[in-house]
């Protein structure tokens, strides 16, 4: 009766988990499903703390406090743009409390006390039964795999570690998931033998961090949201090892999603998950520089120049990237929709699904400033209108209107959908130079003749240019 209880309440919750997720993926039900998430977790924990009483309430309260504090702290301090390496971060510790949960379940296993409760959960042959060794192993794996190459995603977002790696580190990755998988079946065959699961860490640890080394640091959010799928998988793994199944319920969906999150960033960058894993990216050689691409041809504009084009607009567009995060230009740019809405301009937003440098980024950003879900556009439905645009007005975005992407099969961003800006009737460019975005190659669209680049740091640009329209 009490086994069944539990099971039902398990069951509630990852009904709330499944209806979180479904609501997160669309930024007007992002924050209720959210909410439904975390609350699926708080239920199946309490279901967890009153089906195991041997456990002790004091050190769990005394966890839960600290980890509070840290994960408030941290939440609330964070920059929108240091959000990839606050998810990093959090992936690790998820995938290093599996690998602890795998090895105390290990190390329980051999203890008198409670080989009793053990014949009965794991197995009745005296020994543990196959099946929690393997979890254990794939815990034990996955878990620190994931701590160690998420730490060094961390570093190398925050650029504290730049390291490249050495040439022929794939053969020495290739050499550790062997080794990795050797000690892991040891583990199988011998399961007294706790100090190889520890020498087992210590090789898939090597392994982890050896993996993310040679990944340029740009490319970090795919690897993050990769690294965010393994932690679930290590935490279902867990989930076996404990023989609980809301565990493995909720692992199993964060290791679904992560992956289908990873695939679609790498679909929305028309690369595959080997090119982002294996290979750098950045200008190939036989590329135009910018020179070639520039040389006389750009036309730099004003803040009054600007007001005046937009006055007379009846559609703009506007594009937000990268830079209007890094500027947090949010508010302004939204004071500038409510200045145009003001004199009858239709003001909508493009959204690229890898705009700025994370998923979501840009719904996010615009979101905090308040501005209407209604007014953001995503690419597929903008694209084909751009024809009846007359001015795009693209602040702090470069590899997501780059039409190299259309024209030139040699570049790193071939084939990447882009937004079509550039057959908008005047394309307006806010940004502080004419460098290069992400992928590191000139744009041709700053050399365009319908383009206008407006110089400056993206928030003071955009109040410079409401100042400017205000006083028209
Ligand atoms: P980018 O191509 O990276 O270009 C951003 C531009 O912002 C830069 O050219 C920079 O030019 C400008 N900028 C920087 N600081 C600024 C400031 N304070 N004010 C105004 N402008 C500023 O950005 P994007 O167009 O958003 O494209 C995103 C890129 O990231 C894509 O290549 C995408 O594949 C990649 N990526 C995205 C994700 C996700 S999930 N979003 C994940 C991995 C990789 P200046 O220095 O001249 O100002």
């Amino acid at each position: 009766m009490r086994e069944n209880l539990i099971n039902l309440t398990y069951l509630f919750a990852s009904l709330l988990f499944i209806l979180g997720l479904k609501g997160l993926g669309h930024p007007r039900s992002a924050v209720k499903g959210n909410l439904l998430g975390a609350f699926g977790m708080f239920i199946a924990i309490a279901a967890t703390l009153v089906d195991r009483r041997v456990l002790s309430f004091e050190l769990i309260a005394f966890g839960l406090a600290i980890g509070s504090v840290l994960g408030t702290v941290m939440a609330i301090k964070v920059q929108m743009t240091a959000m990839p390496q606050l998810v990093a971060l959090f992936n690790g510790l998820g995938g290093v409390a599996s690998t602890f949960v795998a090895g105390a379940a290990l190390y329980e296993a051999q203890q008198p006390s409670t080989q009793q409760q053990l014949l009965q959960a794991i197995g009745a042959g005296g020994g543990p039964e196959l099946h929690f060794l393997v979890a254990t192993v794939a815990a034990g794996i996955v878990g620190t795999v994931t701590f160690t190459g998420s730490v060094v995603a961390f570093a190398k977002l925050q650029e504290i570690f730049d390291w490249p790696g050495f040439t022929g580190v794939q053969v020495l990755n290739g050499l550790l998931v062997a080794a990795s998988l050797g000690l892991g079946v040891w583990i199988t065959v011998e399961p007294s033998a706790l100090n190889v699961f520890w020498m087992l860490t210590l090789v898939a640890g090597t392994l982890g961090f050896f993996l993310v080394v040679p990944i340029g640091g740009a490319d970090m959010p795919v690897v993050i949201a990769l690294l965010n799928s393994y932690s679930g998988i290590a935490a279902a793994a867990s989930g076996f090892v404990l023989q609980n199944n809301v565990l493995i319920i909720s692992g199993a969906l964060v290791g679904a999603s992560g992956i289908i999150l990873t695939q679609n960033m790498c679909k929305a960058m028309n690369r595959s998950l080997a090119n982002v894993m294996f290979a750098k990216l950045g200008p190939k050689a036989g590329g135009s520089s910018a020179d070639e691409v520039y040389g006389g041809r750009v036309k730099s504009t004003t803040a009054e120049e600007v007001a005046m084009i937009l006055e007379s607009a009846s559609r703009v567009v506007i594009v937000p990237g990268y830079g209007l995060a890094v500027s947090q230009a949010q508010h302004a740019v939204r004071d500038l929709t409510q200045i145009l809405e003001d004199r009858g301009v239709l003001v909508e937003f493009a959204i690229h699904p890898v705009a700025g440098r994370m998923p979501g980024h840009m719904n996010v950003l615009l979101a905090e400033a308040e501005i209407d879900y209604d007014k953001m556009k995503e690419m597929d439905e903008i694209n084909p209108t751009f024809g009846q645009v007359d001015v795009a007005l693209v602040i702090g975005a470069n590899d997501v209107v780059n039409p190299l992407a259309r024209t030139d099969p040699k570049s790193p961003i071939a084939g990447m959908p882009i937004l079509d800006v550039d057959h908008a009737r005047t394309v307006i460019i806010m940004k502080r130079s004419l460098s290069p975005g992400f992928a590191g190659i000139p744009n041709p669209l700053f050399a365009a003749d319908n383009t206008l680049m407006f110089y400056g740091d993206g928030k003071k640009a955009l109040l410079d240019l409401n100042a400017a329209l205000k006083a028209l």
